[in-house]
């Protein structure tokens, strides 16, 4: 039997609900703080994440879902901050709007080993704003990320950030962190010994406990940050204090791609396992514009696992209460009324069904049932005699007979 890849689902009727849901959600607050919602091509060239994310992210080292057509080689988007910069500077959106405030939702793909909340095609739903340096804006995406969990009824979660300065103040921590690892680096793990050369970076952030204390007995905790980006992070801090947000500072959050400069942020939840219990993470790229041959322009943004999302809403706001009306037809002649009735209520904008062909009333209303209707319209031989419906409220159980012609007028009451 042919079997669907590992690490990828199908979303069947049931879970698609919820997806509408946290989608619907999600729209209603982005239009809110005046975001709009842009949508980038599935693949791009292979280029694109090389040059964006960086040599030393695990994700262009080995996780990218490569297709080679002749001489060029595409990519499966593994994210989408490089695609909007790239669509950004490829539109020439700068001329029009300097500033902009864009969201965005769809798949991604990442060859990782599929396991719990960690899939090889999985959904993000995030924001970007571009042409922006201010740390307001900072402020404001970072409580943009809160009012979307709040609105989904997520909590259980904790959000920690940093700042990693300007290129000039990570390539000074860079150097400082290659001094006092090196001496000890056979001491850290096998991926530490790799991110050392490529990235020394990642080495503060990694998981690995002994690595963890490590850093902790090398008392590598300072960041350098130059005056300008101290005063930003001081700001960031003060409006995020001034709007009440919970966060906690950690100079250890450092995100695992290169095109991070000054805020990076990560929102991880309790109820999910350690190795991928982050719902959402996002950050600051004042240089990832310019480095892609755009103009000079600060962006931010964010992007939340739609995946870890589900796993972690349990109360997700049910979908409206059902409107489903549903009709029975019994005989040939019912029948036909019964297919001009569903056509009249559709024309109406009342969502209807009908199971065509009803064997009995009894199997007929188990049907309807687990449809989930809210009404049922019953049609049989009495009904046609005296031009009437009969209409069942399936909540509350009552039944009556109806004059047809009141159909509508009931229904919308
Ligand atoms: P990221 O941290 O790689 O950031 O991904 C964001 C979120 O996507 C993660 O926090 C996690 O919830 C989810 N996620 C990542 N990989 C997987 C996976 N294999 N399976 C399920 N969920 C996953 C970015 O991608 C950045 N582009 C975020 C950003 C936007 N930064 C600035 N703007």
């Amino acid at each position: 039997m042919l079997k669907r890849v590992p690490g990828t689902r199908d979303i069947l009727p049931g879970q698609t609900e919820l997806w509408q849901k946290i989608e619907e959600i999600s729209r209603e607050i982005f239009s809110i703080y005046n975001y709009r919602e842009i949508r980038t091509p599935l693949i791009e060239e292979e280029a694109l994440f090389n040059r964006s994310l960086g040599k030393s992210a695990e994700i262009v080292q080995k996780q990218m879902f490569l297709i080679k057509s002749d001489n060029d080689s595409y990519a499966l988007r593994p994210e989408g901050t490089a695609s909007i910069a790239r669509a950004f500077i490829e539109n020439n959106l700068d001329k029009t709007n300097p500033f902009l405030k864009l969201y965005y939702m769809g798949p991604m793909f990442r060859k990782e080993r599929p396991q719990k909340g960690r899939f090889r095609q999985f959904h993000h739903i995030g924001c970007e704003v571009l042409g922006a340096e201010d740390a307001d804006i900072d402020v404001e995406v970072i409580s943009l990320a809160g009012r979307l969990l709040k609105a989904y009824s997520i909590d259980g979660y904790h959000m920690t950030i940093n700042s990693l300065g300007c290129a000039h103040d990570k390539r000074e921590l860079a150097d400082i962190l290659r001094k006092r690892i090196g001496p000890r680096l056979s001491e850290f793990c096998p991926d530490c010994q790799t991110r050392f050369n490529i990235n020394v970076l990642r080495v503060i952030d990694c998981k690995n406990e002994g690595c963890k204390k490590l850093i902790q007995e090398l008392d590598i905790h300072e960041s350098c940050l130059c005056p300008g980006c101290k005063t930003h992070f001081n700001k960031v801090r003060e409006g995020l204090d001034a709007l009440k947000i919970d966060y906690k500072v950690s100079p250890h959050l450092v995100r695992g791609l290169d095109y991070y400069t000054r805020t990076v942020f990560e929102i991880i939840h309790k109820d999910l396992d350690s190795q991928q219990n982050a719902i959402g993470a996002g950050g600051r790229y004042d240089t990832l514009i310019r480095d892609l041959g755009g103009p000079d322009s600060g962006a931010i943004g964010f992007a939340f696992g739609v995946e870890r999302l589900l796993l972690v809403a349990k109360s997700l706001p049910a979908k409206d209460g059902q409107k489903l009306v549903y009709l029975i037809a019994l005989g040939e002649e019912a029948e036909k009324r019964s297919i001009k009735l569903l056509d009249r209520l559709r024309k109406e904008n009342i969502s209807s069904d009908s199971d065509y062909g009803a064997k009995s009333l009894k199997s007929a209303m188990r049907k309807a049932n687990d449809a989930g209707a809210r009404y049922v319209v019953i049609i049989g031989e009495d009904e046609l005699k005296k031009d009437a419906l009969t209409l069942k409220d399936m909540s509350s159980g009552l039944q009556e007979k109806i004059k047809a012609d009141e159909i509508i007028l009931r229904l919308r009451k």
